[in-house]
């Protein structure tokens, strides 16, 4: 039985524990997508943290798969330079990175879009986002395709370990994946074979670029948890059918923005039962792969986390919210201080990495204002 605190392998790639750095926009990168200082100082913070794999917040690989503000972007060779000195500065604190890249397709607030052909499956109105995409054609599927492959190949110039394709939370990938945005008549829509079409391309594109030995994940849904998403069921033969073409490792979220309170992000997670929200599903998802499964969505104790791993119902855990509170939360536990994670699940750190000033815990922020206005008094 591993234990959360146990090394291990994706794919030669060597990890000093169970615990994984889930994708965080993090609402710091400079314009046009470049790294900056702050974004660079908040994730050597997680390797000091001893998180095992940090993965970084989605990097869109085209200009019109931006999702959101100040986004970190792979969608040109200029961004590799900047990239490089964030690579090496977490090799030198002794951690591990990969990049997660996307396509945002209608999941986007990006006023630049106005002027950008907003890209989906089919010409369905996201009712969130307020946008309807136009349905692509299958040169504009191929040129999406080749955007992924050519950024992976830069994310392995960077110095990355790994790159991870978000198919998850409603992007593109999974707007394909699923029957309420993807109503195409072609060889991309209809059954889950064909729906997975896009996907599996981008995934091809992406090995052939980085070549077998480099680690390619994918953050995949569970389910949609919206009326007529992508179902367990699909999730499933997609796993199984990646599993098979050599990706080497899964990690299992859910939800969309349109399922609210059953987001990828849930709120109000209290107690040990409210933990792990998608371990239901991924225990079956993982009964039936052969690779490495790593769970994220409201893992917030110690004993939940370490008994998912112990109990072999997925490989790794991997954590957002709670390291945005404390990123030395994995070094806190390893050093004996296993009281659970501080975070309270309220969402505002959305909002923070909205504002100008970038990611950071709302309610930790309040706390030390009050401390300090205490100790003054
Ligand atoms: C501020 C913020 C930014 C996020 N950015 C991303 C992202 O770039 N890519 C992604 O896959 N998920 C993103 N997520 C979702 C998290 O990775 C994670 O799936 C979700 O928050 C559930 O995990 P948690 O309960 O440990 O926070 C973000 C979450 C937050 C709070
Ligand atoms: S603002 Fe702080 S406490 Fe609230 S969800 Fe974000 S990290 Fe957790």
């Amino acid at each position: 039985m591993a234990g959360l605190f146990e090394g291990t392998l994706i794919n030669g790639m060597a990890l000093k524990n169970r615990a994984v750095r889930s994708a965080t926009w993090a609402g710091l990168a400079e314009p046009g997508g470049l790294c900056s200082k702050k974004l660079m100082a908040l994730t050597e913070e997680l390797a000091c943290g001893e998180v095992g794999l940090i993965i970084t917040g989605f990097a869109y690989v085209m200009p019109n798969g931006q999702a959101l503000p100040r986004q970190l972007g792979i969608h040109d060779d200029a961004m590799v330079d900047d990239l490089k000195i964030l690579t090496r500065r977490i090799h030198k604190a002794k951690g591990k990175i990969c990049m997660q890249i996307v396509h945002a397709g209608a999941q986007t607030v990006m006023k630049e879009r106005k002027d950008q052909p907003v890209w989906g499956p089919s010409a369905v109105h996201d009712k969130v986002h307020r946008k309807t995409p136009k349905a692509m054609t299958q040169r504009e599927i191929k040129e999406a395709v080749l955007s992924f492959a050519r950024a992976a190949g830069r994310v392995k110039r960077a110095g990355f370990d790994a790159v991870e394709l978000h198919g998850a939370h409603g992007y593109l990938i999974a707007q394909f994946l699923s029957p309420a945005t993807n109503k195409r008549k072609d060889k991309y829509g209809g059954p889950i074979e064909n729906r997975a079409r896009f996907l599996f391309e981008v995934y091809r594109g992406v090995r052939k670029t980085v070549g077998k030995g480099f680690p390619v994940l994918i953050k995949l849904n569970t389910k949609d948890f919206i009326r007529g998403g992508m179902s367990e069921k699909d999730a499933l033969f997609v796993a199984k059918k990646l599993d098979t073409m050599g990706i080497n490792a899964i990690e299992l979220s859910g939800g969309v923005p349109a399922a609210g309170a059953l987001g990828p992000a849930r709120p109000k997670i209290r107690k040990a039962d409210d933990e792990a929200y998608f371990l239901s599903i991924a225990r079956k998802i993982k009964k039936q792969v052969s690779i490495p499964i790593i769970l994220v969505g409201g893992i917030r104790s110690f004993k939940v986390a370490s008994d998912i791993v112990k109990a072999g119902a997925a490989d790794m855990v991997s954590m957002s919210r709670p390291f945005i509170r404390e990123p030395h939360l994995i070094k806190r536990w390893r050093q004996g201080d296993r009281k659970k994670a501080a975070c309270i699940s309220c969402n505002k750190c959305f909002g923070a990495a909205m504002s100008s000033e970038g990611v950071y815990c709302v309610v930790e922020r309040r706390a030390k204002t009050k401390r300090k206005k205490r100790q003054k008094g």
